[in-house]
Protein backbone atom coordinates (compact mmCIF):
# COMPACT_ATOMS: atom_id res chain seq x y z
CA UNK A 1 0.00 0.00 0.00
CA UNK A 2 1.34 3.06 -0.84
CA UNK A 3 0.82 6.03 1.88
CA UNK A 4 0.57 9.97 0.29
CA UNK A 5 0.02 12.51 2.99
CA UNK A 6 -1.52 15.32 2.37
CA UNK A 7 -1.26 18.55 3.92
CA UNK A 8 -4.86 19.50 4.15
CA UNK A 9 -8.29 18.56 3.38
CA UNK A 10 -8.28 20.96 0.36
CA UNK A 11 -5.01 18.70 -1.01
CA UNK A 12 -6.05 15.63 -0.40
CA UNK A 13 -9.41 16.30 -2.47
CA UNK A 14 -7.08 18.12 -5.42
CA UNK A 15 -4.98 15.09 -5.37
CA UNK A 16 -7.25 12.60 -5.68
CA UNK A 17 -9.34 14.54 -8.17
CA UNK A 18 -6.28 14.46 -10.07
CA UNK A 19 -5.99 10.88 -9.77
CA UNK A 20 -9.42 10.30 -11.10
CA UNK A 21 -9.26 12.47 -13.69
CA UNK A 22 -5.89 10.78 -15.16
CA UNK A 23 -7.20 7.55 -15.14
CA UNK A 24 -10.23 8.74 -17.34
CA UNK A 25 -8.65 10.88 -19.67
CA UNK A 26 -8.28 9.34 -22.50
CA UNK A 27 -9.63 5.68 -21.96
CA UNK A 28 -12.89 5.02 -24.47
CA UNK A 29 -14.62 3.37 -21.08
CA UNK A 30 -14.28 3.68 -17.49
CA UNK A 31 -15.71 2.32 -14.75
CA UNK A 32 -15.09 4.00 -11.33
CA UNK A 33 -16.61 2.99 -7.95
CA UNK A 34 -18.10 5.86 -5.93
CA UNK A 35 -18.23 6.65 -2.06
CA UNK A 36 -20.03 9.00 0.25
CA UNK A 37 -19.97 10.58 3.24
CA UNK A 38 -18.45 14.35 4.08
CA UNK A 39 -14.76 13.18 2.87
CA UNK A 40 -15.18 13.23 -0.69
CA UNK A 41 -17.10 16.10 -1.26
CA UNK A 42 -13.77 18.42 -1.48
CA UNK A 43 -12.89 15.47 -4.32
CA UNK A 44 -16.37 15.65 -6.28
CA UNK A 45 -16.28 19.87 -6.24
CA UNK A 46 -12.74 19.35 -7.61
CA UNK A 47 -13.79 17.37 -10.49
CA UNK A 48 -17.05 19.58 -11.05
CA UNK A 49 -14.50 21.99 -11.41
CA UNK A 50 -12.35 20.14 -14.09
CA UNK A 51 -15.35 19.39 -15.99
CA UNK A 52 -16.16 22.88 -16.39
CA UNK A 53 -12.85 24.67 -16.69
CA UNK A 54 -11.04 21.94 -18.49
CA UNK A 55 -13.80 19.23 -20.37
CA UNK A 56 -12.93 16.67 -18.46
CA UNK A 57 -16.18 14.44 -19.73
CA UNK A 58 -17.60 11.34 -17.65
CA UNK A 59 -19.66 10.43 -21.20
CA UNK A 60 -17.95 7.68 -21.22
CA UNK A 61 -17.76 6.95 -17.85
CA UNK A 62 -20.01 3.96 -15.72
CA UNK A 63 -20.03 4.68 -11.98
CA UNK A 64 -20.82 1.87 -9.23
CA UNK A 65 -21.82 3.52 -5.88
CA UNK A 66 -20.42 2.12 -2.92
CA UNK A 67 -23.26 1.73 -0.65
CA UNK A 68 -27.37 3.30 -0.31
CA UNK A 69 -29.54 3.16 2.95
CA UNK A 70 -32.81 0.94 2.72
CA UNK A 71 -36.09 2.64 3.07
CA UNK A 72 -35.51 5.82 1.95
CA UNK A 73 -37.08 7.17 -1.41
CA UNK A 74 -34.36 8.25 -3.88
CA UNK A 75 -34.97 11.75 -3.96
CA UNK A 76 -34.95 11.86 -0.37
CA UNK A 77 -32.89 14.43 0.98
CA UNK A 78 -30.35 12.07 2.68
CA UNK A 79 -29.86 9.16 0.17
CA UNK A 80 -27.06 8.95 -1.06
CA UNK A 81 -28.48 8.99 -4.81
CA UNK A 82 -29.60 12.25 -3.48
CA UNK A 83 -26.22 13.38 -1.92
CA UNK A 84 -24.06 11.57 -5.36
CA UNK A 85 -26.44 14.27 -7.90
CA UNK A 86 -26.09 17.01 -5.49
CA UNK A 87 -22.61 17.19 -4.98
CA UNK A 88 -21.35 15.47 -8.84
CA UNK A 89 -23.61 13.87 -11.35
CA UNK A 90 -26.07 17.11 -11.80
CA UNK A 91 -22.73 18.60 -12.76
CA UNK A 92 -21.11 16.93 -15.28
CA UNK A 93 -22.00 15.19 -18.02
CA UNK A 94 -22.38 11.56 -16.61
CA UNK A 95 -25.74 9.19 -18.13
CA UNK A 96 -28.10 8.82 -15.79
CA UNK A 97 -28.33 5.47 -17.02
CA UNK A 98 -24.85 4.95 -16.54
CA UNK A 99 -24.57 5.73 -12.48
CA UNK A 100 -25.74 2.55 -10.75
CA UNK A 101 -26.49 2.52 -6.79
CA UNK A 102 -27.15 -1.10 -5.41
CA UNK A 103 -30.73 -2.00 -4.35
CA UNK A 104 -32.10 -4.81 -3.06
CA UNK A 105 -33.16 -6.28 -6.37
CA UNK A 106 -29.61 -8.11 -6.19
CA UNK A 107 -28.05 -7.86 -9.56
CA UNK A 108 -25.17 -5.55 -8.46
CA UNK A 109 -22.64 -7.91 -8.83
CA UNK A 110 -23.54 -9.16 -11.84
CA UNK A 111 -23.80 -5.12 -13.63
CA UNK A 112 -20.57 -4.76 -12.50
CA UNK A 113 -19.22 -8.10 -14.09
CA UNK A 114 -20.94 -7.25 -17.41
CA UNK A 115 -18.73 -4.40 -17.63
CA UNK A 116 -15.69 -5.89 -17.24
CA UNK A 117 -15.39 -5.12 -13.59
CA UNK A 118 -14.62 -1.83 -11.45
CA UNK A 119 -11.05 -0.05 -12.56
CA UNK A 120 -10.93 2.21 -9.72
CA UNK A 121 -12.65 2.52 -7.03
CA UNK A 122 -12.74 5.38 -4.44
CA UNK A 123 -13.82 4.97 -0.83
CA UNK A 124 -13.83 6.15 2.79
CA UNK A 125 -13.35 4.91 6.12
CA UNK A 126 -15.98 5.19 9.17
CA UNK A 127 -15.22 5.57 12.46
CA UNK A 128 -14.82 1.58 13.51
CA UNK A 129 -13.03 1.01 10.12
CA UNK A 130 -15.92 0.34 8.36
CA UNK A 131 -15.79 0.47 4.53
CA UNK A 132 -19.18 1.08 2.29
CA UNK A 133 -21.06 -0.02 5.30
CA UNK A 134 -19.27 -3.13 6.01
CA UNK A 135 -19.10 -2.88 9.38
CA UNK A 136 -16.83 -4.84 11.93
CA UNK A 137 -16.71 -8.56 11.56
CA UNK A 138 -18.12 -8.06 7.67
CA UNK A 139 -16.40 -11.58 5.98
CA UNK A 140 -13.36 -10.47 4.07
CA UNK A 141 -15.01 -11.97 1.09
CA UNK A 142 -18.55 -10.93 1.46
CA UNK A 143 -20.22 -9.61 -1.49
CA UNK A 144 -23.13 -7.21 -2.31
CA UNK A 145 -26.11 -7.77 0.15
CA UNK A 146 -28.08 -6.34 3.05
CA UNK A 147 -26.43 -5.13 6.31
CA UNK A 148 -27.55 -4.12 9.83
CA UNK A 149 -25.93 -0.79 10.32
CA UNK A 150 -24.16 -0.57 13.46
CA UNK A 151 -25.22 1.38 16.78
CA UNK A 152 -22.54 3.95 16.15
CA UNK A 153 -22.61 4.38 12.52
CA UNK A 154 -26.47 5.19 13.25
CA UNK A 155 -25.32 7.77 15.81
CA UNK A 156 -22.93 9.19 13.58
CA UNK A 157 -25.44 9.34 10.91
CA UNK A 158 -28.35 10.80 13.20
CA UNK A 159 -26.81 14.15 13.18
CA UNK A 160 -27.27 14.38 9.66
CA UNK A 161 -30.79 12.67 9.50
CA UNK A 162 -31.80 16.22 12.02
CA UNK A 163 -35.94 15.11 13.41
CA UNK A 164 -35.68 11.95 10.91
CA UNK A 165 -35.08 8.60 11.86
CA UNK A 166 -31.79 7.02 10.44
CA UNK A 167 -32.73 4.04 8.79
CA UNK A 168 -31.20 0.63 10.59
CA UNK A 169 -30.81 -1.14 7.19
CA UNK A 170 -28.69 -0.45 3.91
CA UNK A 171 -27.37 -2.22 0.96
CA UNK A 172 -23.73 -2.52 0.40
CA UNK A 173 -21.07 -3.52 -1.67
CA UNK A 174 -19.05 -6.42 -0.03
CA UNK A 175 -15.83 -6.85 0.84
CA UNK A 176 -14.80 -8.90 -1.81
CA UNK A 177 -16.24 -6.72 -4.43
CA UNK A 178 -14.09 -3.96 -3.66
CA UNK A 179 -11.01 -6.06 -3.31
CA UNK A 180 -11.85 -7.53 -7.01
CA UNK A 181 -11.46 -3.55 -8.36
CA UNK A 182 -7.86 -3.23 -10.57
CA UNK A 183 -6.87 0.01 -8.31
CA UNK A 184 -8.33 1.21 -4.78
CA UNK A 185 -7.95 4.77 -3.12
CA UNK A 186 -8.60 5.27 0.02
CA UNK A 187 -9.74 9.21 1.87
CA UNK A 188 -9.12 9.90 4.92
CA UNK A 189 -9.28 13.45 6.60
CA UNK A 190 -8.88 15.11 10.30
CA UNK A 191 -8.11 13.98 13.54
CA UNK A 192 -10.85 11.90 13.92
CA UNK A 193 -9.79 9.44 11.93
CA UNK A 194 -6.10 9.14 13.01
CA UNK A 195 -6.87 6.35 15.38
CA UNK A 196 -9.01 4.24 13.16
CA UNK A 197 -6.49 4.96 9.81
CA UNK A 198 -3.19 3.94 12.19
CA UNK A 199 -5.68 0.58 13.19
CA UNK A 200 -6.81 -0.56 9.23
CA UNK A 201 -3.68 0.54 7.92
CA UNK A 202 -0.66 -0.18 10.08
CA UNK A 203 -2.72 -2.67 12.35
CA UNK A 204 -3.34 -6.59 12.16
CA UNK A 205 -5.48 -7.50 9.22
CA UNK A 206 -8.79 -8.97 10.85
CA UNK A 207 -12.52 -8.57 9.78
CA UNK A 208 -12.93 -6.39 12.81
CA UNK A 209 -11.28 -3.84 11.55
CA UNK A 210 -13.08 -4.03 8.01
CA UNK A 211 -10.69 -1.26 6.24
CA UNK A 212 -7.69 -3.74 7.42
CA UNK A 213 -8.62 -5.91 4.50
CA UNK A 214 -7.26 -3.38 1.70
CA UNK A 215 -3.64 -4.00 2.84
CA UNK A 216 -4.28 -7.21 1.67
CA UNK A 217 -4.82 -5.67 -2.20
CA UNK A 218 -1.91 -5.69 -4.77
CA UNK A 219 -2.43 -1.60 -5.81
CA UNK A 220 -4.22 0.58 -2.69
CA UNK A 221 -3.24 4.35 -2.08
CA UNK A 222 -4.08 5.74 0.75
CA UNK A 223 -4.67 9.77 0.94
CA UNK A 224 -4.48 11.22 4.25
CA UNK A 225 -4.11 14.76 5.41
CA UNK A 226 -1.53 15.56 8.02
CA UNK A 227 -4.32 15.11 10.56
CA UNK A 228 -5.75 11.65 9.48
CA UNK A 229 -1.92 10.54 9.67
CA UNK A 230 -1.67 11.54 13.12
CA UNK A 231 2.03 10.33 13.21
CA UNK A 232 4.74 13.64 13.87
C1 LIG B 1 -20.79 6.32 5.61
C2 LIG B 1 -20.56 5.64 4.26
C3 LIG B 1 -19.12 5.26 4.10
C4 LIG B 1 -18.22 6.43 4.46
C5 LIG B 1 -18.43 6.81 5.89
C6 LIG B 1 -17.53 7.92 6.38
O1 LIG B 1 -20.94 5.41 6.62
N1 LIG B 1 -21.37 4.47 4.12
O2 LIG B 1 -18.91 4.83 2.76
O3 LIG B 1 -16.88 6.10 4.23
O4 LIG B 1 -19.77 7.23 6.00
O5 LIG B 1 -18.11 9.15 6.20
P1 LIG B 1 -17.36 10.53 6.34
O6 LIG B 1 -16.56 10.69 5.11
O7 LIG B 1 -18.48 11.53 6.41
O8 LIG B 1 -16.55 10.47 7.57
Amino acid sequence: MRILVTADYQTLSRTAAELVAKAVRGRAEFVLGLPTGRTPLGMYAELVRMHRDQGLSFSKVRTFNLDEYLGLAQDDPNSFHTCMHEHFFDHVDIAEANAHFPDEAGNYEEAIRNVGGIELLIVGIGANGHIAFNEPGSGFSSRTRTVSLAAETMANAAKQFGSNAVPHQAVTMGIGTMLDSRHIVLLASGSGKAEVVRRSLRGPITEAVPASALQMHPNVIAILDEEANGEK
